[in-house]
């Protein structure tokens, strides 16, 4: 076992958490649990047998650290639960696109729902075949096109007639056809916690409206360069009732009958993700139950389905560590200032998304307090967690963010110049770097100071 290495009632190699229990002691209960990947261990959070203080005393901080086995689980579940359907699970790149993290999901078995030609150059160099990688988003280029034809992907997701138009230029070009499936815009609210992640709704800029879908479709025989294989729905992130699902299944089905009537083939039916995790340790959305609604509508229909789950694959197989750096009290607000902030993890600030903030080291002793978990960033939006009750850490403890293995890293940024975390991924009791911490040179890379213009010019022309 490397540093850092814990196993229950063993000791430890790593960092004596305090508050330990003798070998064979019940370990005593942490102040918060952040899921099965990450059990308190002798009063100490870890990570498959690796202490958390460890694996930061090693790697630094800010970190975010990734449980392989968790995220193969996620992976294994899904395809347990719609075991009765021909399935594609298409993992969500946008939520994780860390290389190491593509290439284990896809040797899990699973394939990429991809949205830019980065995302697609990410999914194929981690080993996931172009045959397995759907292409949403509504600003395709036409270079984009070009690549995703050229590997040969399974399907474009279209999201409007002229981008159709478009790929369909860009397939007659080739002498090839397009596969295609219209992401439809079903009209259906879902209850997403912020409204910038629901999608399904008439006013969206996603998809294209059930009437007008339909009747692109009709147009399938006088276009031999578009071969119309699917048809998709996506209605937004982070739900976890079924019904919103079902209501946006029974239109695309609907569709479908009409669509096959009128004789194009379609083969596939795609829901789309957002099937939501559990941030503050509630269960996520019952995925037995929708599977089974799901399983039963498709099966006597013949389509294959395609899902696209991101979050609920590696939300809550990853957390974010991140050490207090000062404390202070202002206007009757006690804050901790945290070496990570909203260039780390952009959720809170920017979907209000909540996530739990436990100190790495239980120490029973601590006195609680209701604190602002606050970032480096020069922006009073910068936080991590607003009047949360917290055993008050002081300099130096370290902390834990959890649920943040989904719309972590991937939407974090340089603001304020800053270099972005180094990423870990624990998999059999070994703690790998999948990215090393970037530094300051990265940041400079690519940028040109062009020289200066002389007084006699009278421009900026060079
Ligand atoms: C088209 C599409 N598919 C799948 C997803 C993944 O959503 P989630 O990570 O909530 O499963 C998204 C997220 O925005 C999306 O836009």
């Amino acid at each position: 076992m490397g540093e850092g290495v814990l196993s229950p009632g063993a000791g430890s190699s790593g960092a004596a958490p305090p508050g330990g229990g003798g070998a064979g002691a019940a370990p005593p209960a942490g102040p918060a649990d952040l899921g099965p990947g990450f059990p308190w261990v002798q009063g100490g959070l870890t990570c498959r047998g690796l202490s958390l203080e460890g694996l930061a005393r090693r790697f630094g901080t800010p970190l975010y650290v990734y449980d392989a086995q968790g995220i193969a689980d996620r992976v294994h579940r899904f395809q347990e639960a719609f075991q009765g359907v021909d399935l594609l699970l298409a993992y969500s790149v946008k939520a994780n696109g860390n290389l190491a993290v593509l290439n284990r999901i896809g040797l899990a078995g699973a394939g990429a729902d991809i949205v830019s030609a980065g995302e697609l150059e990410r999914a194929l160099r981690a080993g996931i075949p172009a045959s397995r990688m759907v292409f949403a988003g509504v600003g395709k280029t036409v270079r984009e096109m070009e690549r995703a034809l050229e590997v040969g992907i399974h399907a474009f997701h279209v999201e409007s007639e002229e981008e159709l138009n478009v790929l369909e230029g860009v397939a007659r070009r080739r002498g090839e056809r397009a596969p295609v499936g219209i992401r439809v815009n079903p009209d259906v609210e879902s209850p997403t916690p912020h409204h910038y992640t629901a999608t399904g709704h008439a006013t969206s800029k996603f998809g294209i409206p059930v009437t007008r879908a339909l009747e692109l479709y009709r147009t399938a025989p006088e276009r031999p360069h578009l071969w119309f294989r699917g048809i998709d729905v996506h209605i937004g992130s982070q739900i976890v009732a079924v019904e919103p699902y079902l209501a946006a299944l029974d239109t695309v089905l609907e569709m479908t009958d009409r669509i096959r009537a009128d004789g194009v083939s379609l083969e596939y039916l795609d829901l789309g993700g957002g099937f939501g995790v559990g941030y503050r340790g509630e269960g996520g959305l019952p995925l037995d139950r929708l599977a089974g609604a799901v399983t039963e509508r498709l099966r006597e229909r013949g389509l294959r389905l395609i899902l696209e789950p991101g979050r609920s694959i590696v939300g809550e197989a990853g957390v974010l560590l991140t050490r207090v750096l000062y404390r202070k009290e202002s206007g009757g607000k006690r804050f901790v200032i945290t070496d990570a902030g909203m260039t780390e993890l952009l959720r809170p600030s920017h979907y209000g998304g909540w996530h739990r903030v436990v100190p790495v080291l239980h120490d029973p002793a601590a006195p609680e307090a209701v604190v602002d978990v606050v970032g480096p960033v020069c922006e009073s939006g910068d936080f991590l967690a607003l009047d949360r009750p917290l055993a008050h850490p002081g300099a130096g403890d370290l902390l834990a963010v959890g649920t943040a293995g989904a719309y972590g890293f991937s939407m974090a940024s340089n603001y304020n110049a800053r270099c972005r975390p180094a990423e870990v991924l624990v998999e059999s009791g070994r703690a790998l770097l999948i990215r090393r911490r970037e530094e300051v040179e990265d940041l400079l890379r690519g940028e040109v100071i062009p020289p200066a213009p002389s007084p006699e010019s009278g421009d900026h022309t060079p």
